[in-house]
């Protein structure tokens, strides 16, 4: 009863979610992964859930981080544009697009929860990402809790503390929770002295605590891990609070409150915050990037510039 072979370092039993905890698991042997189902994959989803960047070599210059179009091409001319250029392609939801991968996602979290008392995800929910040898992913922190599943090609993952203001303030988090600003942080090479540095081999998950910072650099080869994120009882919470106190301190001048998670007012933040937004107190304005590049499979670098000819140069 254990078919993906999950593994869980038993010496850090009390670890998962307040440290980085890095584990095994069987999935490089599992065709969901391999090229045939990948092309098919990206040829089937919903490519409004599709997300490819190109991205540049100095984890600083986060504004060489550029989104491309992929209008009209097909998931084998994706795949091949991955091989030749130094892209990162996102896709999003595949728990939705595909039953298989919904599956193996659940299945992965009932074979990690068994092995780590106290953890219980009410639901989970998966990206794929498929990547050039040497694409980086730049500084940032997401909302949600999550495991990394590496599968494919060789990665470095920096991850630096959670929750501390000398990585991220505490208003971007409360941003980021609140759908209104792209996870990228404010990013400099000092921050390394403070990061923890995991190589990871397929075969190899990482999990860091619920919103630490991270960033990525390839290695080699094409790199495709399973990026999944799962919701407790205590994640929602922390969602909860963080958007609550984003809503008192940009509507009602409120600053320095804070993040408890527990506790009366906690409890009254979150029911002023759900009732505000039910009256159209505290509309959110999603923030996309702008994609200036279109994938193109022939290209040296795998991605052209978009002109204004370009057909879906309209669609973001
Ligand atoms: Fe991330």
């Amino acid at each position: 009863m254990n078919p993906h072979a999950v593994e869980y370092p038993a010496r850090l039993r009390d670890a998962f979610g307040t440290r980085t905890v890095t584990g095994l698991h069987r999935l490089a042997d599992n065709p969901l992964f391999g090229d045939a189902a990948l092309t098919e994959l990206l040829d089937r989803m919903p490519r409004e859930r599709l997300y490819a960047f190109s991205t540049g070599t100095d984890p600083e210059r986060v504004e060489d981080n550029r989104l491309a179009v992929h209008v009209g091409v097909s998931g084998a001319q994706l795949l091949q544009a991955v091989r030749r250029g130094r892209l990162w392609l996102n896709a999003t939801r595949v728990d939705l697009a595909d039953p298989r991968y919904r599956d193996l996602i659940r299945e992965l979290y009932v074979e990690l929860a068994a092995q780590i008392p106290g953890f219980v995800p009410e639901s989970s929910q998966g990206t794929l990402l498929i990547s050039s040898p040497r694409a980086l992913v730049y500084y940032h922190a997401d909302g949600p809790a999550s495991v990394l599943w590496h599968v494919r090609g060789r990665k470095r993952v920096w991850v630096y503390p959670a929750l501390h203001a000398g990585y991220m303030q505490r208003e971007l988090l409360e941003d980021i929770f609140a759908g209104v600003r792209h996870e990228y942080l404010p990013y400099a090479r000092d921050y390394d002295d403070g990061a923890q540095i995991f190589d990871l081999a397929p075969g190899q998950w990482i999990a860091w605590p619920q919103n630490a910072p991270h960033r990525v650099t390839n290695l080699d080869g094409v790199n495709v891990s399973l990026s999944t994120e799962y919701f407790t009882a205590a994640s929602r919470r922390r969602f909860q609070i963080y958007v609550a106190n984003r809503f008192l301190r940009t509507r009602l001048g409120l600053s320095g409150l804070s993040a408890r998670e527990d506790g009366a007012m906690a409890v009254a933040k979150t029911l002023l915050q759900r009732s505000a937004r039910r009256l159209g107190l505290n509309p959110l304005s999603f923030r996309q990037h702008a994609p200036v590049l279109r994938v193109a499979a022939d290209a040296p670098a795998g991605v052209l510039p978009l002109t204004a000819g370009d057909a879906g140069a309209a669609h973001d």
